[in-house]
C-alpha cells in the first residue's frame, strides 16, 4: 500500500519528511509534482530523502508518497541504443515530454512497453528452470542477441508449466512455472543490489583496447577494474570515449556522469554516428549510454552509477562481456560529500563523508568475471575516470580507488601540454594483470609478447634516470651507449606510444601490429647496439634513415608489409655502415 506523508524541511537535494512508514532506499514521491527520490535515512518518524530532481519552490507541508519498494531498472530488450537519464529515463523520451518546458515530475519506461519482440522460447514445458537461466532469446540488435532470463529469485526455482514463442511486448507473461511464478520478457532489479554469479574467477584475458601503452604496458583484464586520474584536460573523456569505442566488449555501457553538458553532448551526437570495427555495424547496437551532466540535481548522480553497473550485470549474467566506463567517479564523489554535508554527517577527509572508500570499494567489487546463474561465462570490466583537484593524486577519491583497482592509468598534465596523446604517464601507470594475462598474450599474440614489453619498459625507465644525469652535464658528456639507449627511448614514446585518438588508422590498433612496432623499434635498437661494439660512431648511427621510417606506420593500415620492408632497409643500412667500417 502506498502511504502518504508531508515534507517538514527542504534543504536542496535532501528533504525531511513524516507519516511515512518507510525503510532505506524505497523510492518516494516527493511534492505536489511528484518529484522521483530515495530514502537515505529513518530515525523515528523523520525520514530523509535525497531527490533526484531539481527541488526549488517545494515547501513543507507538501506531499510524499511510499511507493515501498526500493530505486530498480527495468531489464529487457530495449536497453541497446538506449539513452538513459541517472534514473533510467530515456532523454528522448523525456524531451518529447518535456516540450521546450524543463518540467519535474515526468515519468518515463526504461523499456518501450509498447514494442512488440519477436521471442523465441528455448526451453519447454516440463524442462526445470532456475533463477537466473536462459529461457529464451530475441533479437535485440542487429548484432546483439539478447538472452531472456528467469529472474535471479527464488521463486523461479520449479518446473516450467507453460512457455511460448511469438511476438511479445517486454510486460506480456511468455511461460509459467507450475508455482504459478510467471515469466516475462523484462525483470525489475534493485539498483543497490549486486546481481550474482554463480561463481566469480580469476581474470585471465585481457580487455583489449586498441590502445597501444594500454594493451601493451598497462593492460586491463576482462572483468578486472582500471582507474583513469588526471586533472581537466589530460585526456580522460577523450580516453574513455577511445575505450567505449574500441574495447573488445560485447557490450558497453557508458556513464557521463557529473561532468559538463557540452562533453556528453559529444558522446550523444558523435556515438549514434560511430560504426562497430568488429561488425561495420552502428556501435550504438551493443551500448547503453547513460547521461547525468553537471546541470542536473546531484543525488542522480549517484543513481546514474548504480543505474549503469547494474544494466552491465544484466548483460554479463546474459554471458557476455562487458566493459563499463564512469566519467567521472569524482562528480559522484562530489555528490556524495554534497549530500552528506546537508544530513549534517560528521565529514571525513576533506569533507568527503566517511563511507566514500566503502561505497567506492562497493561499486567496483561488482566487477568481475564468472559463471553465471545459467553456466555461461560472463564479465563486467569497469574503468573509472577520477578528476583530482589540480591534478593532486594524494587527495581522497583516487587514494580510495588506488586502493581497489588493478590497472592504473595516469594522466600526466605536462605529457599533455606537450601534446604527447595519450598523456599516460608511463613511469606512474601499472597494471597488477601483467603476469596474468602473459600466457594469453603469448598464445594469442607472440610468444616473445611480455619479453618485448618488458624490454620497452625497461628502456623507458632507463631514459628517464639518464635525462636526469643530462639535466647536469648534457647529452654529449653520456657514454654512446646511453646516448643510444636516450634514442630508442624517443622512438618508443614517439612512434609506440603516441597514437592519436583523431587518426582514422591510428585511432584503433590491433595487438598484433602492437607487438610488431615494438618488435621493430627494439630490432632497430639492437642492432644500433652491435654496431656500436664493433666501433661504429653514434652520430652516423643517429643519422640513419631507416628508424625515421617507422614513424609513419602507425598510420598505416597495411603495417606488416611495411614494417617488413623497414627491417630489410635497416639491415641494408646496418650493413653498409658496419662494411663502410666508419
Ligand atoms: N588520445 C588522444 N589523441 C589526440 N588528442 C587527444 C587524446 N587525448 C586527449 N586529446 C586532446 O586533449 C583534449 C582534452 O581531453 P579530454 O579527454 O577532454 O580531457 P579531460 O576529460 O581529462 O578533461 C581533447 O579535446 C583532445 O584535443
Ligand atoms: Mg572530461
Amino acid at each position: 500500500m502506498k502511504e502518504k506523508g508531508k515534507l517538514v524541511r527542504i534543504a536542496g537535494p535532501v528533504v525531511v519528511a513524516v507519516g511515512i512508514n518507510a525503510r532505506m532506499y524505497d523510492l518516494v514521491k516527493v511534492g505536489n509534482e511528484n518529484l522521483m527520490g530515495e530514502v537515505i535515512q529513518v530515525d523515528g518518524d523523520r525520514v530523509t530523502i535525497q531527490v533526484y530532481e531539481d527541488t526549488s519552490g517545494i515547501k513543507p507541508g507538501e506531499p510524499v508518497v511510499n511507493m515501498g519498494l526500493p530505486l530498480s531498472v527495468k531489464l529487457g530488450p530495449g536497453l541497446l541504443t538506449s539513452i538513459y537519464d541517472g534514473i533510467q529515463r530515456p532523454l528522448p523520451v523525456l524531451s518529447k515530454k518535456m516540450g521546450d518546458y524543463i518540467q519535474r515530475g515526468v515519468t518515463a519506461s526504461g523499456l518501450d512497453e509498447s514494442k512488440k519482440w519477436e521471442f523465441r522460447a528455448l526451453v519447454k514445458k516440463g524442462d526445470k528452470a532456475s533463477p537466473g537461466m536462459i529461457i529464451g532469446e530475441v533479437q535485440e540488435t542487429e548484432t546483439i542477441k539478447h538472452r531472456i532470463l528467469a529472474p535471479p529469485e527464488e521463486k523461479y526455482e520449479g518446473k516450467i508449466k507453460e512457455i511460448k514463442s511469438g511476438k511479445f511486448t517486454v510486460n506480456d507473461v511468455v511461460g509459467k512455472l507450475e508455482n504459478g511464478a510467471e515469466l516475462r520478457l523484462s525483470h525489475e532489479w534493485p539498483v543497490r543490489v549486486p546481481r550474482r554469479l554463480a561463481e566469480k574467477s580469476a581474470p585471465n584475458m585481457p580487455l583489449i583496447t586498441g590502445q597501444r601503452i594500454f594493451d601493451g604496458l598497462f593492460p586491463l583484464a576482462k572483468g578486472g577494474v582500471a582507474a583513469i586520474p588526471g586533472p581537466f584536460g589530460a585526456g580522460k573523456t577523450v580516453s574513455q570515449q577511445q575505450l567505449a569505442k574500441w574495447s573488445d566488449a560485447d557490450i558497453v555501457v557508458y556513464i557521463g556522469c557529473g561532468e559538463r553538458g557540452n562533453e556528453m553532448t559529444e558522446v550523444l551526437t558523435e556515438f549514434p554516428h560511430l560504426k562497430d570495427p568488429k561488425t561495420g555495424k552502428p556501435l550504438m547496437n551493443r551500448t547503453v549510454l547513460i547521461a547525468n551532466t553537471s546541470n542536473m540535481p546531484v543525488a542522480a548522480r549517484e543513481a546514474s552509477i548504480y543505474t549503469g553497473i547494474t544494466i552491465a550485470e544484466y548483460y554479463r549474467d546474459q554471458g557476455y562481456s562487458v566493459a563499463l566506463m564512469a566519467d567521472s567517479t569524482s562528480r559522484w564523489a562530489e555528490a556524495m560529500r554534497e549530500i552528506s554535508s546537508r544530513l549534517e554527517e560528521m565529514p571525513g577527509e576533506e569533507g568527503y563523508p566517511a563511507y566514500l572508500s566503502t561505497r567506492l570499494a562497493e561499486f567496483y567489487e561488482r566487477a568481475g568475471i564468472g559463471k553465471t546463474l545459467s553456466g555461461d561465462i560472463g564479465s563486467v570490466s569497469v574503468i573509472g575516470a577520477v578528476s583530482p583537484p589540480g591534478g593532486d593524486f594524494s587527495e581522497p577519491v583516487t587514494q580510495n580507488t588506488l586502493r581497489v583497482t588493478k590497472t592504473f592509468w595516469a594522466l600526466d598534465a605536462k605529457l599533455s601540454q606537450r601534446r604527447h596523446f595519450p598523456s599516460i604517464n608511463w613511469l606512474t601507470s601499472y597494471s597488477l594483470y601483467n603476469k596474468t594475462l602473459e600466457p594469453w598474450y603469448s598464445e594469442h599474440v607472440n610468444p616473445n609478447w611480455s619479453r618485448m614489453m618488458a624490454e620497452i619498459m625497461s628502456i623507458l625507465q632507463e631514459e628517464e634516470k639518464l635525462l636526469e644525469i643530462v639535466q647536469l652535464v648534457g647529452s654529449d658528456a653520456l657514454p654512446e651507449k646511453q646516448q643510444l639507449t636516450l634514442e630508442v627511448a624517443r622512438m618508443i614514446r614517439e612512434f609506440f606510444l603516441q597514437q592519436n585518438a583523431f587518426h582514422d588508422i591510428d585511432t584503433y590498433c590491433e595487438p598484433k601490429k602492437t607487438y610488431m612496432l615494438a618488435e621493430t623499434i627494439l630490432y632497430f635498437g639492437d642492432r644500433a647496439k652491435q654496431a656500436l661494439e664493433e666501433g661504429i660512431a653514434i652520430a652516423t648511427l643517429l643519422n640513419l634513415k631507416s628508424k625515421d621510417e617507422i614513424a609513419n606506420v602507425k598510420f598505416v593500415k597495411d603495417y606488416e608489409k611495411e614494417l617488413n620492408k623497414i627491417k630489410l632497409s635497416i639491415d641494408r643500412e646496418f650493413n653498409k655502415v658496419e662494411q663502410g667500417g666508419q
